[in-house]
């Protein structure tokens, strides 16, 4: 049997390729959750590949998925602040907002129309047995499962699908929902119209950052370095960063997790060889390999976080960017619903 992370890495080989001769013939959509700062998990996996992207020329939507917070938790906390603390971190990283279209899936309310008729292409078993939401549901330790929970995934085709967009940049947790996206697509065609396109994911090839505990870094589990930390709390983050008990560093993701987490933090920040790192700091030991991480990351992130602040300090501007996007957004998600309903046989 082929290995489906294999496949996606194999196809997205070909799709850089694709990408390089014509740009133009695709549309990116990616996104996040507000549901905290946006950390340097993010910013290496995904937000350098964005910016990448879009200097080769490929036309990109970033999404702000807000509903997609309440998943797990009773309330959205800070959505305001978050939200325009991510549009700062996207621009700071370099995004250029006249190229990209920023916006949230609320602002747009035909996008979730869409939901309604793709949830009836979908079977309840195929939504029970999504294997990251399955992962979600056991993270959160929550005595009930929301319906949202389950659909959240269905609702995460709407976002891809309202602006036909056909390449989504994705770590290996979302190729479950990429898959079911292009189950949507394929079945509302058959059954409906050709209207929309099965999206291919675009696999990133960062190497997997965790948190400073070893574990999957994210915002919830307090792991995380933010990008817009200061310095001295990236100091203070990667100080309690967990090592072992071992004295030479070296670069062993296998035996030594935590210890090569940190190298590979620092290597990426200095774009070398993780080894080569390792072996120049030696016997240096956790002391030594920490205070590397901590200068290769400052200094790696000194000009976004620069940025970052400049940006903040003009709030109203980075709401007029994502009211700009929201409208933009909305303007394609009515065309894809008038197409939608005409294919329906729901236009009165
Ligand atoms: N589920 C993604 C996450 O947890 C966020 C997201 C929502 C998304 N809609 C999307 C990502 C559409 C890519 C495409 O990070």
């Amino acid at each position: 049997m082929s290995d489906p992370i294999q496949a996606a890495a194999a196809r997205s080989a070909d799709i850089e390729d694709r990408i390089s001769r014509d740009p133009g013939q695709f549309r990116v959509l990616t996104g996040d959750r507000p549901t905290g700062r946006l950390h340097v998990g993010h910013y290496f996996a995904s937000l350098q590949n964005r910016v990448r992207l879009q200097r080769l020329g490929v036309p990109m939507m970033i999404l702000i998925a807000d509903y997609q917070v309440i998943t797990d938790r009773d309330r959205p906390e800070n959505l305001p602040e978050f939200a325009t603390e991510m549009v700062a971190d996207y621009l700071a990283c370099g995004i250029d907002p006249e190229q990209a279209t920023i916006f949230a899936h609320s602002a747009v309310p035909e996008l979730n129309q869409l939901l309604l008729p793709f949830l009836s292409l979908v079977s309840v078993a195929e939504l029970r047995r999504n294997p990251t939401v399955k992962e979600e549901i056991d993270a959160a330790g929550r005595s009930t499962v929301s319906g949202l929970m389950f659909t959240y995934p269905a609702h995460q085709a709407a976002d891809i699908l309202f602006c036909k967009a056909n390449l989504v940049p994705v770590g290996r947790d979302q190729l479950p929902h990429l898959e079911l996206t292009r189950t949507i697509a394929r079945r509302f065609n058959e059954r409906y119209a050709p209207i929309f396109p099965e999206p291919e994911a675009l696999l990133s090839q960062a190497p997997l950052l965790l948190g400073t505990d070893g574990q999957k870094m994210s915002k919830s589990r307090g792991n995380s370095i933010a990008l817009g930390a200061t310095e001295d709390e990236t100091a203070a983050l990667i100080r309690k960063a967990r090592t072992d008990a071992e004295r030479t560093v070296t670069y062993d993701p296998a035996t030594r997790p935590e210890v090569s987490n940190l190298v590979l933090l620092a290597a990426m920040c200095q774009d070398r060889d993780p080894h080569e790192v390792a072996a120049q700091i030696g016997s240096g030991g956790a002391a030594g390999l920490k205070q590397v991480v901590t200068e290769a990351l400052n200094e790696h992130l000194a000009p976004v976080r620069e940025r970052r602040r400049t940006l903040l300090e003009d709030p109203a501007y980075l709401r007029k960017i994502l009211q700009r996007g929201n409208e933009q957004a909305r303007e394609l998600a009515v065309q894809t619903l008038d197409l939608v309903r005409n294919a329906m046989r729901m236009s009165y």
